[in-house]
């Protein structure tokens, strides 16, 4: 590992910088995107692990970049890491699972799950995930001005997760308070008098509990969910351990939830903030919606950062880059890149095309749930339009941080509806 050159003077590693919005934070990259595509930085503050620091990293901000660098696995591997910091390997490998894998272990894993994720399968639930946001608006309607987030935002997701995994209704509370405690553990609000690493591994240890005790009843008795293709799957004749099957559902209870729910989240303000934008897609609902929703994931962007760490030494834009440095993939940036979107400031439903990077630059990790994402906000969205088209939202609260663009609270107005 290099020590590398001075640290930018464009610092993106202190928690200031993860707490202001992502309009002030677009300054920042402008100028990055502009002067130094490829820049070198000290370690992220990190309140989860103060120690984790690990050297510097290098800071890619450019779409082009993001997208070379996510399609060369062989260069820029996930299997050191996909976060910022040195996480504690067992804590790595109880919660990312193939996330920060390589192939060929990564390839075989993801294609033993990715078949509970095609567009047929995701069809069949289609009709229930659309029965499932009429629910969330009908209590909304019901419930009146409220938190969106709560009520809201983390409804669909959280449901569709706990279905497709085949968690009990009963158990459906704990799973998403587990699994929004894990995310959010270095929030004081959240942790408590806590230390934020002990609310992280009492989540894991929860969340991998209750997905063994799931894997036992589905060896029992097998019924037509996730968990009970998960036990019976077989590759190159070797079945799953538990601990790869607890780290596969830590993984999608983090990888699921958070990511649509923040993109309902600002979408809900991107549209109140353009009723023109608003008016259109209602109107012309079915003609818009796709290409509308393209537009809240680069807009929302939920997934801000990802890792790789470089295999060997490389060049990217003439800087040396060496064998073991962290390359950091800022896709709030790419999704703001002048040079790959027109007019990238612009709210717009009708942007086509949209390369944005909101599910990965490519590659083998690119989001394995985006199809799903797809339905359940299409799914939302056209409940919401219909039903409650003047929604407002009040002043968003953002969650500090560097990974999820996360919206703690958003006050909502039912006004009038159907
Ligand atoms: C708007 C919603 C979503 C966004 C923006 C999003 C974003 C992302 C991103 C940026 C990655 C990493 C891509 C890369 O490293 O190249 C990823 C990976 C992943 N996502 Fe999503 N995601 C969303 C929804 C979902 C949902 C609903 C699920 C599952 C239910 C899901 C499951 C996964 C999994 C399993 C991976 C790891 C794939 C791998 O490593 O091979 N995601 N997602």
């Amino acid at each position: 590992m290099t020590a590398g050159p001075a640290f930018d003077e464009v610092d993106l590693s202190t928690m200031a910088f993860w707490s202001t919005t992502a309009a002030e934070r677009e300054r920042s990259f402008a100028v990055l995107r502009r002067e130094r595509p490829v820049s070198w930085h000290r370690p992220l503050e990190n309140p989860l692990l103060p120690d984790a620091g690990g050297g510097g990293y290098w800071a890619v901000v450019r779409h082009a970049d993001v997208v070379a660098v996510s399609k060369d696995p062989q260069t820029f591997c996930s299997g050191r890491g996909v976060m910022y910091g040195d996480a504690p390997p067992e804590l790595l490998e109880a919660s990312q699972s193939f996330l920060a894998m390589d192939a060929p272990r990564h390839a075989k894993l993801r294609r033993l799950v990715a078949s509970a994720f095609t567009p047929r399968r995701v069809a069949t639930i289609d009709a229930q995930i659309r029965a499932q946001a009429r629910a969330v608006v009908d209590e909304l309607v019901e419930r009146g001005d409220c938190d969106a987030v709560e009520h809201v935002s983390r409804r669909l997701p959280m449901w569709t997760i706990s279905e497709m995994m085949g968690v009990a209704p009963e158990d459906g509370d704990a799973f998403a308070a587990m699994a929004n405690r894990l995310v959010a553990a270095g929030d004081p609000e959240i942790a408590g008098d806590s230390d934020p690493l002990t609310v992280v591994v009492e989540c894991l240890m929860g969340l991998t509990r209750m997905a063994l005790e799931l894997a036992a009843a589905r060896r029992a008795h097998a019924a037509d969910d996730l968990m009970s293709a998960l036990v019976a799957a077989e590759i190159d004749g070797d079945r799953l351990t538990d601990a790869e099957i607890g780290a596969f559902f830590v993984l999608l209870a983090v990888a699921g939830n958070d990511t649509t729910r923040n993109t309902i989240s600002h979408s809900l303000v991107a549209l109140a903030a353009h009723p023109d934008q608003r008016r259109l897609l209602r109107e012309e609902f079915d003609v818009r919606i796709d290409r509308a929703v393209e537009e809240m994931v680069r807009w929302a962007t939920p997934v801000m950062t990802f890792r790789r760490t470089a295999t060997r030494d490389v060049e990217l834009h003439g800087v040396p880059i060496a064998e073991g440095d962290k390359v950091v993939l800022l896709y709030s940036s790419a999704n703001r890149d002048e040079h790959a979107f027109v007019a990238p400031e612009r709210f717009d439903i009708d942007r086509d095309p949209n390369p944005h990077v909101g599910f990965g630059g490519g590659g083998p990790h690119f989001c394995l749930g985006f199809f799903l994402a797809r339905t359940q906000l299409r799914s939302i969205f056209d409940e919401l339009l219909h039903r409650v088209p003047d929604l407002e939202v009040g002043e968003p609260e953002y969650v500090p941080g560097s990974f999820i663009h996360g919206v703690k609270r958003l006050p909502c107005r039912v006004g009038d509806h159907l």
